[in-house]
């Protein structure tokens, strides 16, 4: 063999009695087959087959199973972000002439994705009150194709109370998705509660580290599990083997990152609770937090993100406050290990007593890293807030750092 034609053939290595713990990271476009008659069967191997690439690598199989057993469904299908999950389940599941249910706490995306897509195709899309299940009675019709819940929704954090929702879309032939990045199916398993379709933000807690997007989207029966896969082998959806590889990672450590941060989380809660600014705190697991009932009687658990209501005089000192952070970083994006602080303004439409908030502000922690310096950062923060907020002439003006940052 020359030079030239060695230089495009692998070698044959031996890999007998190698194991490692990890998954490894297999890489492919072509996938390689034994002769042209098991090429023109390719199709034959079914969905657990390898054909090419962008339909599945045994590293993105192994991250499969894994969200397959940890959502206790039958198989699980990944996009390249957690909105792709949503929008393309949206996508393939519904038709012209279609109604769809969205509630009205969605994640803002998907409510613009709704707004301008659906709608431009010819599908209907109604907003609901996700505490307000009379009005989702008299909302739902015949041409209801799909009920969407987010629970807890995003920042106004109220739980649904998914196993009457189900029962209310399967009376009327719809079918119900969820998604779950809230809990991850460490704390909430919305299959078993029968919801037909559950979609992760693979992007969040199970990646981890700020650094992958990714979505999953899991079912329970087999039928809608192809329906879904032909779909995104049509759009030429894949991920790349590499982001598997890391989410894999990820959730290995998941459980651990999820208790601390529920600790943190229930430390800190009583220091906010106690500050003038803070007009209402909006987390699950808080009694008196919309859906807290729901929350105990559903969930295992609860994870990081929790909403901060300020008042009306407060809220016009967010910006200013926020630049006081250091360790806490300013943006979009939640379950890695550091802590973010993003800004929600509201979206509503249907929720008469959230449109009155000017602000709503989102805190999400998740400080595995730096527990004491994020809770310090925080309360400093909160501080300088009170304090900005205070229209006394005699307050001094904020300082840019705080003191014991680092
Ligand atoms: C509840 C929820 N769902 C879905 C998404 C979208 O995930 P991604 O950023 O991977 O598109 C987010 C992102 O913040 C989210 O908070």
């Amino acid at each position: 063999m020359n030079d030239w034609t060695q230089c495009v053939v692998t070698p044959p290595v031996n890999s007998k009695n190698f194991a490692s713990l990890g998954v490894p990271v297999y890489r492919a476009s072509t996938i390689p087959f034994d002769s042209a008659q098991s090429y023109a069967n390719r199709h034959a191997q079914g969905a657990e087959g390898y054909s090419y690439g962008l339909y599945g690598t045994p590293t993105s199989r192994a991250l499969e199973h894994k969200i397959s057993q940890l959502e206790q469904g039958i198989r699980t299908l990944l996009v390249p972000s957690g909105q792709a999950a949503i929008t393309l389940t949206m996508m393939i599941l519904l038709r012209p002439g279609d109604h769809v249910l969205i509630p009205d706490t969605v994640y803002p995306p998907v409510r613009d994705f709704a707004n301008q897509e659906l709608n431009k195709l010819g599908i209907e899309v109604t907003y609901y009150d996700p505490q307000d299940f009379d009005a989702l009675e008299g909302l739902i019709g015949s041409k209801t194709r799909l009920v969407w819940a987010e629970s807890p929704g995003s920042t106004t954090m109220e739980v649904q109370d998914i196993p009457r929702i189900v029962k209310l879309a399967h009376r009327h032939g719809a079918l119900v998705g969820c998604d779950n990045t809230w809990a991850t199916p460490l704390y909430f398993k919305p299959l078993i509660h029968d919801v037909d379709i559950v979609v992760e933000a693979l992007t969040k807690y199970f990646a981890g580290h700020s650094d992958v997007l990714m979505g999953s989207i899991t079912v329970r029966d087999q039928s809608l599990a192809e329906h879904l896969r032909k779909g995104l082998g049509r759009y030429g959806v894949g991920v790349s083997p590499d982001d598997c590889s890391l989410v894999l990672r990820g959730i290995e450590t998941m459980s651990v990152r999820l208790r601390h941060c529920s600790d943190v989380v229930s430390r800190l809660l009583p220091t906010i609770d106690r500050q003038p600014t803070v007009q209402q705190i909006l987390y699950p697991a808080l009694s008196g937090s919309p859906g807290f009932d729901l929350w105990q009687r559903d969930f295992k658990g609860a994870s990081g993100v929790f909403s901060l209501v300020f008042t009306d005089i407060a809220a016009p000192f967010v910006a200013e406050a926020l630049d006081c952070f250091k360790t806490f970083a300013i943006g979009a994006s939640w379950g890695a290990h550091e802590a973010s602080l993003p800004p929600c303004p509201l979206q509503c439409t249907v929720r008469r007593d959230f449109g009155k908030v000017p602000t709503s502000f989102c805190v999400l922690v998740l400080a595995w890293k730096q527990k004491r310096i994020s809770r310090l950062t925080l309360m400093h923060f909160l501080h300088i807030w009170t304090r900005a907020a205070d229209p006394s002439p005699a307050t001094p003006p904020p300082s840019r750092r705080p003191p014991n940052d680092q």
